[in-house]
Order: structure tokens, then sequence, then C-alpha cells
């Protein structure tokens, strides 16, 4: 394993690379490592010759501030449990590394997709994570790139940067990683205290809910019914929203496939969270 700093160290060995022919498969993130990455990091490393993980928490991409200064960071903890994977390059810049002032970047419209959702409480999240992808992307330049399906609406987004700016990358959504007792990993788990992470898992609980009534009430009494489950636990919902799994419009009704997307706040930390449900139409 090699870790890199600079984009000329990533250049340089990308080059040296290319002329073996060798196919490279990326991982992007902002670090504090969970199991959820690492099934993303190991199905990367099985799939490719070489494997890039970049690890930059992105400035860009938060709408707060003080989220931004909770964010966790533990590179060298990160750097430890992927020890012992082969073929692999940790790409860990600092801001002014990734954001060279030269280095030309012109926004794409986000459209309707980036309005719903995270864009519609988050303003300016997925802007910021178009810019660092973009440049994580024209860097590394792979082959395919693995992206969790728990930020569901993020790999929406993804993929369509990848088609404006013609990357051409192979784009891979991976199964969302939980614990044992169903809280989908995330490295704003490690912010929850003990009482907090137990009321979290009314999230998952809500979205075992909607996966097993879906189809069996009105959209809105489901959806009603879920929050109640969350709210019980002590949490403030954003949003919980039952949508099309491609357009993310709100469903009116039951469709053959939807998914439950979910917000909420639990003490201070605001996770994310959602489930694909199919109805018996
Ligand atoms: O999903 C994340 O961790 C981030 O949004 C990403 C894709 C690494 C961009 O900063």
């Amino acid at each position: 394993m090699q870790t890199f700093v600079t984009r000329q160290e990533i250049i340089e060995w990308r080059q040296q690379l290319r002329g073996d022919q060798k196919q490279i498969g990326f991982v992007p993130t902002m670090g504090a490592l969970h199991q959820g990455h690492l099934a993303l990091i190991k199905r990367a490393c099985s799939e490719n010759a070489a494997v890039v993980v970049s690890i930059f928490v992105n400035p860009k991409q938060f709408n707060q501030n003080a989220d931004l200064q909770a964010y966790p960071r533990m590179l060298e903890a990160d750097l430890a449990l992927l020890k012992g994977l082969e073929n692999l390059v940790i790409f860990a810049p600092n801001e002014q590394e990734m954001y060279p002032k030269d280095l030309p970047f012109s926004p794409m419209p986000l459209g309707r997709i980036g309005q719903l959702l995270e864009g519609a409480h988050r303003p300016g999240h997925f802007e910021g994570v178009v810019h660092v992808v973009h440049h994580l992307f024209a860097l590394v330049q792979p082959k395919k790139a693995y992206f969790g399906q728990k930020d569901f609406q993020q790999l929406a987004i993804i993929r369509l940067l990848n088609t404006f700016y013609g990357f051409g990358i192979d784009i891979i959504g991976c199964e969302t990683v939980r614990e044992a007792d169903g809280l989908a990993m995330s490295s704003r788990n490690l912010r929850l205290n003990a009482q907090e992470r137990q009321n979290a898992l009314a999230i998952s609980q809500a979205l075992h809910f909607v996966q097993n009534y879906a189809g069996k009430s009105t959209v809105e009494q489901i959806k009603k019914d879920a929050c109640a489950i969350i709210k019980q636990a002590g949490l403030t919902i954003e949003y919980l929203e039952i949508v099309d799994p491609y357009t993310l419009e709100n469903c009116i009704e039951w469709q053959k496939e939807q998914v439950c997307c979910v917000a909420a706040i639990c003490g201070e930390v605001r996770l994310i969270d959602n489930m694909l449900c199919e109805s018996v139409l």
C-alpha cells in the first residue's frame, strides 16, 4: 500500500500503470473508514488491477461549519484498517492540493434531482460533491468507481456527473452495509453516545416498516406511521419521503418499486438512510 498526498504523485503512478495496461478502480471517501467502506474497497480490489482510495474531508460539501468541524478525522486508524490490502494507493491530499487555484472547473446543472430531498435541506451540498468528485475522477481516471447506496441521491448525481462531463467511468452502486441490529454504517455514527446509538435504530426500523407495509395502506398513512416510529425514539425528522427510484419525485400512490428516504437528527448528529420498497400491485 502506498500513500500519496500530491496530485503529481498520482499522475506519475498512473502513467507507470498505464504503461503496464493496468485497470484502475476508485473509491472516494471522506475517511473515518468503516466496514461499509471496506466492502467497497474489497470489491474494487477484486475487480481491478489497482485501486485508489481517496481520503479527503471536502469542505465544499458541508453547508454548516459546525458539521465540518465535527466530522471525524482519523487518518492513522484509516491506514491501519487498509493495511495488508494489495495494489492499493491512498490519496490523502490537503485542501490546496485538492483545489489548486489554477484548476478549471465549470459547474454542471444539477436539475430537478439536485433540488429534492438532500438538495432541499443542504443547500450547496451536491454542488460541493460534484466539484470534488469531478476533480478526483479527472485525476485518477479510473475504469470503475464505487459508491454506497446509503447515499442514494448522491449516487444518482454521480451518474449524471459522469455523463455530463463525459468521463465514461463504470459507476458501481453497492448495497448499504448495516450493523447487526440494522443501523446503516456511517462515519457519523462515531459521534453518537450509547443512548443515541440505541435511539438511532428507529430509522432502520421505520424503513423496514415501510418495506413490510408498502401497498397495504395509503402512501400518506404509511409515511405517517413510519414518522411516528422515528419521533417516538426522540429523533427529529428532516424528511421522510417515499420516492420514485429514478426521478426521486414523491410517490402519491404505490408503484411496483419505490425508495423510502429519511434524514433525521439524533442528538446532534444528522443521519440519512434509505431502503428500496416493493409493493405487490
Ligand atoms: O460519500 C462521500 O463520502 C463523499 O460525499 C464523497 C463521494 C467522498 C465526496 O466527498
